[in-house]
């Protein structure tokens, strides 16, 4: 996959996308990154890319050609067609069905603007999609973008060590929340491991897990269950979950 990003910052945002599976999605050649400056596309002494908003009011508002010349240099770099997204809270907000979806297109062009917008002029012509990654505002879409680019990065095929583990985190596969995980050691001033899961019985660990991952939706998230295509035995899993949290001394795994 290629992602060619259109920042003021675009070394920012590939540092902070070389690192950790990103960083190895990169030298594995799954995904590709290249960066383009509006600045380096301005014109005169000044290299301007911004201006004051008409109608007045605080900030400066990014100017249409140096963002249009650099989206034209990204796109002629290669023949792929990509879609423009543009990071922006008042963009849709980003969930892991949409990250799925992307994670499949051959090219994304991301688009990050800065201060206090973009000339709505160039968003109408040239972005496909707004996207936003939650509800609050940051100071321009790089942060944004490094989000987006490390969610799709993992999906790709061969990013992951584990094949199975994308599947298995948070919204895998089925929407829920992923199940709690330990590791050594089993006895802690913190707390022991569930027994469970040192009992080598997979099939009893996989019920676990799955009961686990169904109560944390319910207690967490539950305007992700009311979405989930649950089974009766799903069903019965977080009934399960949720006597064992009304029963004081039992330990379902959750804080009271
Ligand atoms: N740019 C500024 N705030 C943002 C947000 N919440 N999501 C995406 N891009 C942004």
């Amino acid at each position: 996959m290629r992602i060619d990003l259109i920042s003021l910052f675009p070394d920012f945002v590939a540092s902070l996308a070389g690192h950790g599976v990103v960083g190895r999605a990169g030298e594995r050649g799954l995904i590709d990154i290249h960066g383009w400056n509006p600045r380096d596309y301005a014109e005169g002494n000044y290299r301007r890319v911004d201006d004051r908003p008409f109608g007045g009011g605080p900030g400066m508002v990014m100017l249409i050609e140096p963002l249009r010349a650099a989206l034209q240099a990204a796109r002629a770099a290669d023949p792929a067609p990509a879609p423009v997204i543009y990071l922006s809270p008042q963009g849709r907000r980003l969930d892991q069905a949409r990250v799925r979806a992307l994670a499949s297109a051959p090219r994304l062009i991301l688009l990050c603007g800065r201060y206090e917008g973009v000339d709505e002029r160039l968003l109408q012509a040239e972005v496909d999609e707004e996207l936003s990654i939650g509800d609050y505002v940051l100071s321009g879409g790089e942060l944004a973008a490094a989000v987006l680019i490390d969610a799709v990065a993992r999906l790709q095929d061969g990013a992951l060590n584990d094949a199975q583990s994308a599947e298995q985190d948070s919204f895998g596969v089925d929407g829920l929340l992923d199940c709690p995980h330990y590791t050594r050691p089993v006895e802690h001033a913190l707390g022991a491991v569930p027994e469970v899961l040192l009992s080598g019985n997979h099939a009893q660990i996989a019920r676990w897990r799955r009961m686990q991952a169904l109560g944390r939706t319910w207690l967490r998230r539950p305007d992700l269950l009311e979405e989930a295509a649950l089974s009766k035995q799903d069903r019965a899993l977080l009934a399960e979950f949720l006597a064992m949290q009304a029963t004081p001394g039992t330990n379902s795994g959750e804080p009271a």
